[in-house]
């Protein structure tokens, strides 16, 4: 900032910009709290719910933290993934998001903070809180969840189709999808580590077992013996039978999908392309070094990192009162 004539003035100038920087960096207006006033119980009227889902239907885990990353990925986390449509144009009627589930969990979270504070929790933060409370039931580290989205009132397929990383993503589209979200390599890695829940459709994935360069040949990257192994269970027009990611420990939230990758037996071209970078592959070698010693704690930084991305905060948008549906 140059100070050409007026220095006094041109000084306030940049007194003000120091201040406004660190309040624009910080997720444009959420805070850790911010129901703290108008609806004191909201996280653990999540947390109970949540506590209760995951007693019963412990495989939604995986689901609902995928839902939160979609959301954020489309528009920013908005809450337009849990948006329906008349004619099927919505977010959730994109290809991708045909294999999330869960939408039946933020509405119960939903119609219990209604009940308490009606009119006061956005959709958007919903997503954001369960998807901290999915991943310290299956046994993260806990963080704090930034608060303050509100929600949005457009959902596009189109727009969940462009804006979605595909499976296929190699290291240079993986990183840009990132950077253009605000999200560094690192938050690209350690958030693929989310890949240690849930369980994938033999579609996302058997390109890389049947045909993969046109010659009826598999992904050279893919382990050969795990190729066999995922063979058998996916046929190549298979598009119904779910594989686990982190074979073993689909409910847990561990470090073994970051082992699983040098081994080559990971189900996605951008889980084995994050060693196609040094600064990814550097920290996966780490984790697998250390048994994950910064793992837990660097997936709640990324988390937040992630549910900042384009929020609507203030007067923009609204608090829906059912997530399906605009007010
Ligand atoms: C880096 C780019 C990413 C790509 C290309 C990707 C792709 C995929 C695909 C194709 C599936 C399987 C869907 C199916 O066929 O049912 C999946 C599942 C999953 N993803 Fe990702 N993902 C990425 C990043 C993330 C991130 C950032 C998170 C969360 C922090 C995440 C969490 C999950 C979870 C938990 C599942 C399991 C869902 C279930 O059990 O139904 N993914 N991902």
């Amino acid at each position: 900032m140059a100070c050409p004539k007026i220095f006094l003035s041109c000084l306030l100038l940049q007194v003000m910009f120091l201040f406004l920087v660190p309040e624009v960096a910080h997720g444009q207006g959420l805070k850790v709290g911010f129901y703290q006033k108008t609806c004191p119980s909201a996280e653990a009227i999540v947390k109970k719910v949540i506590g209760e889902v995951m007693s019963v239907a412990p495989s939604l885990s995986g689901p609902l933290l995928r839902m939160h990353f979609h959301d954020c990925f489309v528009r920013g986390c908005e809450g337009s993934i849990l948006l329906n449509s008349s004619t099927n144009q919505a977010e959730k009627d994109s290809p991708p998001n045909l294999s999330l589930r869960g939408y039946q969990v933020i509405d119960r979270v939903k119609t219990a903070l209604e009940k308490a504070c009606p009119g006061t929790v956005s959709c958007s933060d919903i997503l954001a809180i369960v998807a901290r409370d999915v991943v310290v039931a299956t046994g993260a580290l806990s963080y704090d969840v930034e608060t303050g989205r509100r929600d949005g009132n457009v959902s596009s397929l189109t727009e969940a189709l462009t804006n979605l990383v595909p499976p296929n993503a190699n290291i240079t589209t993986l990183k840009a999808d990132f950077a253009q979200r605000g999200l560094s390599v690192k938050d690209l890695v350690v958030l693929s580590g989310g890949h240690t829940l849930g369980t994938s459709h033999c579609s996302s994935f058997t390109d890389r077992l049947y045909n993969f360069t046109g010659k009826g040949d598999s992904d050279p990257k893919l382990d050969s013996n795990y190729v066999a192994r995922l063979k058998l269970k996916c046929k190549p027009n298979d598009q119904t039978t779910l594989v686990e990611m982190d074979p073993g420990s689909v409910r847990t939230f561990d470090i073994k999908y970051f082992d699983l990758i040098p081994k080559r037996r990971v189900l996605f071209t951008s889980d084995i392309a994050l060693l196609d970078d040094s600064q990814t592959k550097a920290y996966i070698d780490l984790q697998i070094k250390t048994g994950g010693s910064t793992f837990f704690k660097d997936f709640g930084v990324s988390m937040v990192n992630m549910g900042r991305i384009g929020v609507l905060t203030g007067t923009a948008g609204e608090v829906r009162k059912v997530c399906s549906k605009v007010n």
